[in-house]
């Protein structure tokens, strides 16, 4: 898990985590209590190091009542820090989780929303990485980062004043020292850093080369091929090794020299700091305290130097999570919407069509494409693969808007108003039905959710569902499986048919999948289809004869164009293409 978090990709504006703010401001409260803790915690801890000098130099007094109350003192101390870090972690962490969580709901929100061309330019996993990896990022910077970073800020800042109010000789002698230690620490580390990634690229590059050779090692032998593929591999551990040893080498030179300077400078100070306490210009006490508030400060840079990477890590994720939120879709509801007229009758009106998908602008997947359906006709859409049947489909969900010309449903344009408007009215089977992992009672549901159990039942009933699903072991309990795996296709189809059959629309689309059912459970479904296509319209995508045969008109498309609209008696006289397809691709169920 930590290992994917950290191959997403960083950014160097880590002021792109302001983007936060509108999730983190409902939560003020909460911030402003962990930022009390905060300033708190740091006070105290600063305030440590001088309770520490007081018992240190209450050693040379005879007062031991004093000592006693120093003691007592330093316990209450110890009680306020434990108490502040106890709050500020519950805070922080709790405002981490709240914001990630609201994030998550957004983004979740924002994606359900989108239309298909959004889906076409971005991969699934990396939407779902976006919702889980990227706020992961996000939890661990606003749950912790940024308030370890705010802490060692105010540690560093205090520490210096302190530093400077304890000995200001000796604070000078620090600035000094500092960076004499600091810049080769710099420098090596940013070179160990190359080598590091470097040496990783050749662990994953000789095991790439392994695991390659290994899943063809048939081949590799069959081909006498082994000396070569053995020289190989050799090459690239070699190279591994080699590379590992200049790492390792700065390493070592890194530690000794780092270790030395370290020492040095302590040892410096040191000496110069008892050489001022032997001349009494200073406390042994305040020795201690001095080097205590030194080693707080040089924790405190070393805990700002490794946040810094993790700011820009979630800076990183922030920005791909900002991109999200604010994606364009090129299809959105109206600012004004237009309420669909009711009741609905369901005329559909295709008016000079043309369209392409964006992923193909150069090719039409409609062309100038012009259709009238009367409310309660049934209408078939036939032609070869690729003629653009469920392309029709789509544009009446108005999953895309045509590039140009209109489609109306009851005579008002589909992007005059709201998508689920228009959509709670239609009903659609899919070529490709989607089975979600639950109950088949929770499956068929999906097309209506406040539907009771015998509503349920009667849809599948209907849908000729009802006798495969009594069978299943749990009956309309039966868990179906992801994606429908344990259901045949042609089960399938028949639950997304009373699916739709439950949702009761006026609009019925029916994208017909060629695989084709039985006989026995063709003429179920295409009963079940006739009563449902009973006062509704119908658009059905068919590749059954017995289908084609039963519609009202028969619409022929091929290449985005209609080529021709009739009767089945009337386009086989016709002769073309649909005496063709009639011929060679509509399976006629027997
Ligand atoms: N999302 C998409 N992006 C780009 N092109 C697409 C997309 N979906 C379909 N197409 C293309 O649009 C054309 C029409 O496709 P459509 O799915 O409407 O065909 P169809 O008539 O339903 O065929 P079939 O009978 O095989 O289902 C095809 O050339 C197809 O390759
Ligand atoms: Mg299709």
């Amino acid at each position: 898990m930590t290992e994917v978090v950290q191959e997403r990709a960083a950014s160097k504006r880590v002021g792109a985590l302001a983007a936060l703010w509108p999730f983190i401001r409902p939560y003020g409260r909460m911030v402003g209590l962990a930022g009390v803790a905060l300033v708190l915690t740091a006070a105290v801890s600063l305030i440590l190091p001088m309770a520490v000098r007081r018992v240190v130099d209450g050693f040379g007094t005879n007062d031991l009542s004093l000592l006693d109350k120093y003691f007592g003192a330093s316990l209450g101390v110890a009680a306020l820090l434990a108490f502040g870090t106890g709050v500020r972690y519950y805070f922080v962490t709790r405002l981490g989780e709240r914001v990630v969580a609201d994030i998550r709901k957004a983004l979740f929100d924002r994606v359900m929303s989108m239309s298909p061309a959004y889906f076409e330019k971005i991969l699934t996993g990396e939407v779902l990485s976006r919702i889980t990896t990227d706020t992961t990022l996000i939890l661990s910077v606003i749950g912790s980062s940024v308030s370890v970073a705010l802490r060692n800020v105010l540690m560093l800042l205090g520490g210096l004043v302190l530093l400077a109010l304890t000995s200001a000789k000796l604070t000078a002698m620090v600035l000094l020292v500092v960076p004499a230690i600091i810049v080769p620490i710099v420098v090596l580390g940013r070179r160990l850093r190359v080598l590091s990634r470097e040496n990783q690229d050749w662990i994953a590059n000789s095991s790439g080369k392994a695991s390659e050779a290994l899943g063809a090692v048939q081949t590799v032998q069959s081909f006498t091929h082994e000396t070569i593929t053995k020289g190989e591999f050799a090459a690239v551990t070699e190279k591994s090794f080699d590379s590992a040893i200049t790492r390792i080498g700065t390493r070592s030179l890194m530690t000794i020299i780092v270790i030395f300077l370290v020492f040095a400078g302590v040892v410096c100070v040191l000496w110069m700091g008892a050489r001022d306490v032997r001349d009494g210009a200073m406390t042994a006490g305040e020795l201690v305290q001095f080097l205590i508030y030194a080693v707080m400060v040089a924790g405190a840079v070393g805990a700002l130097s490794e946040i810094w990477g993790e700011l820009q890590r979630a800076a990183g994720a922030t920005e791909r999570l900002v991109e999200m939120l604010q994606a364009d879709d090129p299809v959105a509801d109206p600012a004004h919407p237009v309420a669909l007229p009711r009741p609905v009758r369901g005329e559909i009106s295709f008016d000079n069509v043309s369209f392409n998908y964006p992923a193909r602008p150069e090719t039409a997947a409609l062309d100038q494409m012009s259709l009238v359906v009367a409310p309660g006709e049934t209408v078939a859409l036939v032609g070869p693969s690729g003629a653009g049947k469920s392309t029709i489909l789509q544009l009446l969900m108005r999953f895309y808007d045509p590039q140009s010309g209109a489609i109306r449903l009851d005579g008002v344009d589909l992007r005059a108003m709201d998508r689920q408007d228009f959509r709670s009215v239609m009903a659609m089977v899919p070529q490709d039905p989607v089975i979600f992992a639950t109950s088949a009672r929770e499956n068929i549901r999906f097309g209506r959710p406040d539907a009771t159990d015998p509503e349920v039942e009667a849809a599948a009933e209907a849908a000729a569902a009802h006798d495969f699903i009594a069978a299943l072991p749990q009956g309309y309990d039966s868990y179906l499986g992801e994606r429908g795996v344990m259901l045949s296709g042609g089960q399938k189809q028949r639950i997304a048919i009373a699916r739709a059959i439950l949702r009761n629309a006026k609009v019925l689309l029916l994208d017909e999948a060629t695989s084709a059912l039985d006989a026995e459970s063709e003429q179920a479904v295409q009963r079940a289809v006739d009563r449902l296509a009973k006062g509704r319209t119908v658009l059905v995508v068919a590749h059954r004869l017995a289908t084609v045969k039963r519609a009202d008109r028969i619409v022929v498309l091929d290449q985005g164009q209609i080529v021709a609209i009739g009767t089945h008696d009337a386009l086989v006289a016709e002769g073309g293409l649909y005496a063709r397809l009639a011929r060679l691709q509509f399976t006629d169920g027997h």
